[in-house]
């Protein structure tokens, strides 16, 4: 997999891909990461990259052709990337689509992903309607650039690569991988803070474990995330589990 930024602040993004997972996954040639920066395509001699918005009022606004450009590079303009082929360029966007796991499952089996990187008020609306395929946010909240979105987003993907992560079962008890929130881990020591492990899971009976995590992923996702829990899909074991 191939995976570019498009960012005025390369140096926020590669070297931050340096370390765990996505540098291992780089070493083992699963994937690659790009920066293209669109400032090495402006023409004036200010090197300007953003202008005032039509139509007035506070900040600057990022310029549609230096993105063009920038895309041009690294050969990912439109027609080079059909909504349904192998690739996808992504706008970082607090008004797009929220991001989720399954996208994450989802782009991870894709060859090559473009992240679009706003900053200042944002980017010119053409850069969504005219040079990307998806407009993502990675929450409700706002940040000053698209570079730490693109990062979640990059890891969350990578770490789903065959090959990322030792174990793959690992990926299945993790939050939002069905639709519910993962259950609580415990590791030494026995006691601490007055608090000891559950019993249960000391107690070498894998089918009372099982049974006990997955009541306690249910239960988790009932109190913090009523919102999943209403669209969560329980079996009639489950339904037995919560009483
Ligand atoms: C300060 S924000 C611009 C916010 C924009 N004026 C709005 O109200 O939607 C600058 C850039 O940061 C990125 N960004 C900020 N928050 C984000 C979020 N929650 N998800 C994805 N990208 C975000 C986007 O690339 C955005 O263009």
């Amino acid at each position: 997999m191939l995976i570019d930024f498009v960012t005025l602040f390369p140096d926020m993004v590669l070297p931050a891909l340096e370390h765990s997972i996505t540098k291992r996954a780089a070493l083992a040639g699963l994937v690659e990461f790009r920066a293209t920066n669109p400032r090495d395509f402006a023409t004036d001699k200010h090197r300007s990259v953003d202008d005032e918005p039509y139509g007035g009022g506070p900040g600057m606004v990022m310029m549609a052709p230096l993105v063009l450009a920038a895309l041009e590079k690294i050969g990912a303009q439109p027609g080079h990337c059909a909504p349904n082929s192998r690739t996808r360029v992504v706008l970082t966007d607090p008004a797009g689509r929220l991001f989720t796991q399954n996208d994450a499952q989802e782009f991870s089996r894709l060859d090559r992903i473009v992240f679009v990187c706003g900053h200042y008020e944002g980017l010119d609306e053409r850069v969504r309607t005219c040079l990307c395929t998806d407009a993502l946010s990675v929450g409700d909240f706002v940040l000053t650039g698209g570079e730490l979105p693109a990062l979640c987003m990059t890891d969350a993907i990578v770490r789903l690569l065959p090959g990322a992560i030792g174990d793959p079962a690992s990926h299945e008890d993790d939050s939002h991988s069905d639709g519910l929130l993962g259950h609580p881990l415990f590791t030494r020591p026995l006691e601490f803070m007055g608090e000891s492990v559950p019993d249960v899971l000391l107690s070498g009976n894998h089918r009372e474990i099982a049974r006990w995590r997955r009541r306690k992923s249910l239960e988790r996702t009932r109190q913090s995330r009523p919102d999943l829990f209403a669209g969560a899909k329980l079996t009639p074991q489950d339904v037995d589990l919560l009483g």
